[in-house]
């Protein structure tokens, strides 16, 4: 079902955990979304199970190249962001800094950092002559806080709170750019680094019911604004 005020949706990582299930809310409630992931299982699961408008592509978005042909399609198709929301990230093997390998770290800086680079190079081009759109950067509790064994995954969410502090204030009246802790939810992530303790905290899918609504109310006026799902106000 596509409602008279739709909007269209941009998410990164929606092969499983939070992605997924804000792909699910926001289709639920009549928004378009096209998503990526790196799995071609799951993208070619999403495409049969949600057809067009929607699109979902294998796209690792630590690759500027596949995320700049990404973009072509989109403005091929005419699909312009309203919301784009880089969930898209990696946490490091749980580990003190120095028994993490330099193709670990590397990696995690890529995908959690340059990942939301690139994807903010080649789409915000789409959405600034309308001045209009909000790009939320998912950050964590480990943007604004540390714990031993993620400091990689620290690194980078600390980044992600200052790279959207700054790209906020490069933006035109009209648009925001925030970053966003969106709580403490068991996936994926969240057992490699709380093991089987994940069990205890919601799932993607309680998660989403108050996230998505919540997403879907940010507008210009939150621009710059560090923002936690569930501390809204
Ligand atoms: N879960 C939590 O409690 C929590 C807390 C604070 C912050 N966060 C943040 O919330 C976001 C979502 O986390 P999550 O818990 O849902 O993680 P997750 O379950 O590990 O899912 C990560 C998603 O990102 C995708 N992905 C990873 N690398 C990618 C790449 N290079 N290109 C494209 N997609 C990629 C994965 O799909 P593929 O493997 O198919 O690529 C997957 O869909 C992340 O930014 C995370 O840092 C989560």
């Amino acid at each position: 079902m596509r409602k008279q005020n739709s909007k269209s949706i941009l998410i990164t990582g929606v092969s499983r955990g939070l992605g997924l299930a804000m792909a699910e809310g926001f289709i639920a409630r009549g928004h378009t979304v096209w998503g990526c992931g790196r799995s071609a299982k799951a993208v070619d699961e999403h495409r049969r199970r949600w057809g067009a408008p929607h699109q979902f592509d294998v796209v690792d978005v630590s690759r500027d190249e596949e995320v700049r042909a990404w973009a072509q399609r989109a403005k091929t198709a005419g699909f312009v962001p309203d919301l784009l929301l880089n969930n898209a990230a990696l946490v490091n093997h749980n580990a003190p800094l120095w028994d993490v390998s330099a193709d670990e770290f590397d990696q995690v800086i890529r995908v959690n950092i340059s990942g939301v680079a690139n994807v903010v190079r080649h789409f915000l081009p789409l959405m600034l002559p309308r001045s209009k759109g909000v790009i939320v950067n998912f950050s964590s509790g480990w943007g604004r806080s540390v714990s031993p064994e993620v400091a990689p995954y620290c690194a980078t969410k600390w980044a992600i709170e200052g790279l959207t502090r700054a790209l906020a204030e490069e933006l035109p009246k009209g648009m925001a750019a925030v970053p966003l802790n969106p709580g403490i939810i068991d996936t994926d992530m969240l057992r490699s680094c709380f093991g089987a303790d994940a069990g205890s905290y919601p799932s993607p899918k309680e998660w989403a019911k108050g996230a998505v609504p919540f997403l879907l109310t940010l507008w210009a006026k939150d621009n710059g604004r560090a923002l936690t799902v569930g501390e809204e106000g």
